[in-house]
């Protein structure tokens, strides 16, 4: 069938800011780096049609010289992404994704863990439906706090006369409780997200990209159905060192079943 072929962007062009320690993505995950098992992924996938990588646009050189063979070997562009949003990223990526695919999937770069049956159950909805996301539905009891942190002087005013400033530096921080979010209905929402080339075309040909954190929002926009099905709680996007840590025991692991969603 060739109604269905899917271009796939593998947005890897982030700074890494909350990782801190060096470059997020050429972490080693079981002897190759992240990227390279991200963009693995897709290789061998029958429905995909092309594979762009989206460097760093600062670093384009090097990231050329460390991923450039075997990203060629599989058959994968390397395009620059854009040096501050993620949105910008894609903007540049979509532009390079072959007129011939029907549909375009978007995955990070920093989630390798994402599972064959997640990309598979993503990949069929997307046979069916226009827009397509991922979402693990959410577990945590969820609170809103304030922006601001409490103020030291609202703490133990003895405390602060007797040991001055130390008091009011060691003191634990807090935020206030504002209210409790009801979870129902709620999920997390993951990659690979998966669109009709058009309309993902369209989507990024709108002026306006403020406080755009995923390409479904985009969409949404657009007033067209997004249509969420089920994520996979282990296909963690490594933000921290400790989510890194959690994703080499995941890929270390067998793989789970389905919550069944
Ligand atoms: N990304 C991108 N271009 C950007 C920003 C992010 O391609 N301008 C990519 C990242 O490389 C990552 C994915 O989008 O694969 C998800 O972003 P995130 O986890 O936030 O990674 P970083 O932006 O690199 O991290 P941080 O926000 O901590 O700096
Ligand atoms: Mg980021």
């Amino acid at each position: 069938m060739s109604d269905f072929k899917v271009g796939v962007i593998i947005p890897a062009a982030g700074k890494g800011r909350r990782f801190g320690m060096g470059d997020k993505v050429a972490q080693d995950i079981g002897g190759r780096p992240m990227l390279l098992r991200t963009v693995e992924l897709f290789t061998k996938h029958d429905d995909v049609g092309a594979i762009v990588v989206a460097a760093p646009p600062d670093e384009l050189d090097a990231f050329r010289d460390r991923y450039g063979a075997q990203l060629g070997f599989h058959g994968a562009t390397i395009v620059p992404g854009g040096t501050v949003e993620r949105w910008e990223t894609v903007r540049n990526a979509l532009a390079a994704i072959p007129a011939e695919c029907t549909h375009v999937a978007v995955h990070d770069a920093a989630r390798p863990a994402a599972s064959e049956e997640l990309i598979a159950r993503v990949f069929d909805a997307a046979r069916i439906h226009d827009a397509v996301i991922p979402g693990d539905p959410v577990t945590a009891t969820l609170k809103r706090v304030s922006d601001e942190a409490i103020d030291a002087d609202q703490g133990d005013a003895v405390a602060d006369a007797i040991l001055g400033d130390f008091a009011a530096d060691s003191r634990p921080k807090g935020r206030r409780v504002v209210g409790t979010v009801p979870r129902d209905g709620l999920v997390a929402v993951q990659t690979p997200q998966v669109f009709r080339a058009d309309l993902l075309r369209r989507a990024y040909a709108q002026a306006d990209f403020a406080g755009v954190t995923d390409d479904a929002m985009l969409v949404e926009r657009l007033g067209v159905e997004v249509i969420a099905v089920e994520g996979d709680p282990r296909n963690v996007k490594v933000t921290t060192p400790a989510d890194l840590a959690l994703v080499r025991a995941i890929l270390a692991s067998k793989p789970a079943t389905s919550r069944g969603w």
